[in-house]
């Protein structure tokens, strides 16, 4: 394990006011992003779409990294220059999703395990030759009265602790993602209960493999009320219970945090991470409270672009003004 490297990369992918842009939707998610929008999915319309955002002026001064799908690594943008080499030319370490998404777990009604375990020794190998310089892999767990299960929470957490060994093997830092849902109408005391077993869970594996924890990221969902709960705490009470939690799970030597936006609402997301800054300090969180947005950041570029050349612009301009925010939000100054 280059352990040197993989404490440099993780630390460089938390540097301060920075973040990660997730660009690594499926096939099958990029083409419901693209239904939305009434433009078909096609490798020229995915990658129009994507150089868009990865050449859009200043926006490495809030990303340090970008997460690619299997495709976007071995993309050329229009010009015939690797997507790889777009973003590394701009200081933004490219990554890439590892994971194969999520499958029923069996005997366990409404609960998902994720797969893309087998050969994963192999595609790492590759995806460092591509110029990755770091890994994702995501696990869902939802919640109602009857999930999560302590099976599916073991059986995700020993996939989500596999991956992150064999990553660092690799030389790659790996993106844990432990995704709780928002979905459903629970109030925040319950998300906060199912973090933390989750959590507990996760930091158990990530120990019993023997996983470097200063060379790896987190990218939990954040402590919140469920999205159709009556009533909604707000970003105050979200940070505080998001510190508590974290502070009872997450062992100080993770270098940081990345959050998802998870399908919350664009504002909402910027209040909760700008809240979780401007708490850190006096609540002493040892660690970086950053992002790693799918949504809260393409949202309003995916709007602004339509599938129309003649959009680039004012797409881009989208992009770069939720970039901005999300960053002073990541200092606690939005
Ligand atoms: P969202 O920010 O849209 O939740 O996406 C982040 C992500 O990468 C999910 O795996």
């Amino acid at each position: 394990m280059d352990k040197q490297r993989l404490v440099q990369t993780a630390q460089a992918l938390v540097a301060e006011g920075k973040g990660i842009l997730a660009a690594d939707e499926s096939s099958g998610t990029i083409k419901r992003r693209f239904d939305s929008i009434n433009v078909e999915s096609t490798e020229g319309s995915r990658r129009n779409y994507r150089e868009m955002l990865f050449r859009t002026a200043g926006v490495n001064e809030f990303l340090s990294g970008v997460i690619l799908f299997d495709e976007t690594i071995r993309q050329d943008a229009a010009d015939g220059t690797s997507m790889v080499k777009v973003l590394a030319d701009q200081g933004i370490i490219p990554g890439i999703k590892v994971d194969k998404g999520t499958v029923p777990l069996p005997e366990a009604p409404d609960e998902l395990v994720t797969e893309g375990l087998d050969g994963l020794r192999d595609r790492l190998k590759e995806y460092n030759d591509l110029g990755a310089g770091f890994t994702k892999w995501r696990a869902v767990i939802g919640i109602s009265d009857e999930t999560p299960t302590s099976y599916s929470l073991a059986t995700n957490a020993h996939a989500l602790a596999r991956f992150a060994a064999l990553s660092q093997e690799a030389g790659l830092v790996p993106i844990v993602e432990p995704e709780v849902l928002r979905d459903g109408d629970h109030d925040i005391d319950r998300c906060f209960e199912v973090t933390e077993e989750t959590l507990r869970e996760v930091f158990d594996q990530l120990a019993q493999q023997k996983v470097l924890l200063e060379g790896m990221l987190l990218k939990p969902s954040m402590v919140i009320s469920g999205g159709s709960a009556g009533k909604r705490a707000d970003p105050r009470e979200v940070a505080e219970r998001t510190i508590e939690c974290f502070k009872r799970t997450l062992p100080a030597s993770v270098p940081g945090i990345v959050f998802l936006s998870g399908g919350e609402p664009d504002d909402s997301v910027t209040a909760n991470l700008n809240a979780l800054n401007q708490q850190a300090a006096a609540a002493n969180a040892p660690w970086e409270f950053s992002f790693s947005f799918g949504r809260s950041l393409q949202g309003a570029p995916l709007a602004a672009w339509a599938g129309k050349a003649e959009n680039t612009e004012a797409a881009a301009l989208a992009f770069y003004t939720r970039a901005k925010l999300t960053g002073a939000a990541r200092k606690g100054a939005a």
